[in-house]
């Protein structure tokens, strides 16, 4: 982060300097000035997001220079160290939209937690809206559940984001079971029903939380969900969780409906599952052409083929078939993909060697484009097809 310093005074200008040199993250200051007055202009050579203006001396040019700084960096933070805190520079501060004000003489301690704060702040407004990953089958059993749940689950250990998964499969949802024996204490169902007092705290409390970093809002168990669950409650909770989540995946299952089609609407990234024969094939046809209809360009689908095999209908043959590149490879093992569902403990846990957990550790690496010592692996190489799509 760069910095400027505003202060006539040699010592605090010394102290600010080595406070930020030993910050953490370092604090580089790129220019120090005098004071602030108008007449001085565009003054910082590389814009700063942070500006430290001493409020020590007369009052009046104390507020003019805070005004000043205000309206030449509008983008930056200002911290203002103060020897007496004043109810009218109090005032000014806050109009000036100063973030923190702090005591003069300087405690390092309280610089520091300063600095912190504003840079927890600037982190949590400059966060981008989060994706949402959409996982279908092409046809029952496919693997959907089992995909996007361990791809969720992957991604927020390896990457260190904050990671949501709804169970949209509104009848027959079974993700929270696949990683956790949590009975839940509130589904999307009950979610729709206080969708008035819909906020991140309400959100994130219904979720079952796998990890710190992980959680999973259940299907509903409601006979006929669809009495409770509207369109538009889905949308409104897909965009609260944007704001608060890295990655919201969606196991939507193999129905399409009117809710689904507001998620699928919604999503960055639509994962049709595919196997490699004749009944998964048409119905993987059959979805790009409903995709087609509802205007989604096929950018936005990424074929996931699951229970990979080398000695069935071949890869290549799958893609002429549908016209449309396969993303990614998930291989076909069946007893350790079996024994993570029985247990409900996610593979990365269970085995964290074996070649399903490889392809999706992969598979997350190419898609959040978090960075790996090797790169261009073998096994990536293996798993990830397309590296473009
Ligand atoms: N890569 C794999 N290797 C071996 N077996 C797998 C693999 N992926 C999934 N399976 C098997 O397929 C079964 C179905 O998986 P899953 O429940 O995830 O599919 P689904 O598409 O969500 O099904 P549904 O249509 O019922 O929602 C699992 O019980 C598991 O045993
Ligand atoms: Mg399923």
């Amino acid at each position: 982060m760069n910095a400027i310093i505003v202060t006539k005074d040699a010592d605090l200008r010394k102290i600010i300097a080595q406070c930020c040199a030993s910050h953490h993250p370092t604090i580089h200051i790129v220019s120090e000035f005098p004071g602030m007055n108008s007449k001085l202009g565009a003054i910082a050579t590389v814009y700063p997001s942070l500006v430290f203006l001493d409020a020590q001396g007369d009052e009046k040019d104390v507020l003019s220079s805070l005004e000043t700084t205000a309206a030449k960096y509008p983008q930056a933070d200002i911290m203002l160290l103060a020897p007496m805190q004043s109810a009218t520079l109090l005032m000014t501060a806050m109009r000036a939209g100063v973030r923190e004000v702090i005591d003069l003489p300087l405690s390092v301690k309280s610089f520091h937690e300063a600095v912190d704060r504003i840079l927890s702040q600037q982190r949590e407004s400059s966060r981008e809206d989060g994706k949402i990953l959409s996982f279908i089958s092409c046809k029952g059993g496919s693997g959907t559940t089992f995909i996007a749940d361990n791809l969720a689950y992957a991604l927020s250990s390896v990457s260190n984001k904050k990671v949501l998964l709804f169970d949209l499969n509104l009848q027959f949802g079974d993700a929270a079971l696949f990683l956790s024996d949590v009975q839940p204490s509130m589904t999307l169902a009950d979610l729709c029903r206080q969708i008035h007092r819909l906020d991140a705290t309400l959100l994130d409390s219904s979720l079952i939380h796998v990890t710190p970093s992980f959680g999973i809002l259940p299907a509903s168990n409601e006979p006929d969900p669809y009495d409770t669950i509207r369109p538009e409650q889905i949308d409104a909770i897909l965009h609260l969780a944007r704001q608060e989540y890295d990655f919201i995946f969606i196991d939507l299952g193999r129905q399409i409906n009117g809710i689904l089609i507001r998620a699928l609407d919604q999503s960055d990234h639509i994962f049709p599952i595919i196997q490699q024969s004749l009944p998964y094939l048409r119905n993987g046809l059959r979805l790009l052409g409903l995709f087609d209809m509802l205007g989604y360009q096929k950018e936005k689908i990424r074929f996931i083929v699951n229970r990979h095999e080398a000695n069935t209908i071949g890869v290549e043959a799958v893609e002429r078939s549908l016209g449309q590149p396969i993303a990614y490879l998930v291989p076909n093992n069946f007893d350790v993909v079996n024994e993570s569902i029985n247990q409900g403990v996610s593979v990365l846990k269970l085995a964290r060697s074996c070649n399903v957990t490889k392809a999706l550790v992969e598979i997350t690496h190419a898609y959040s484009g978090a960075r790996e010592p090797d790169n261009d692996s073998i096994i990536r190489r293996f798993f990830v097809r397309n590296k473009s799509i």
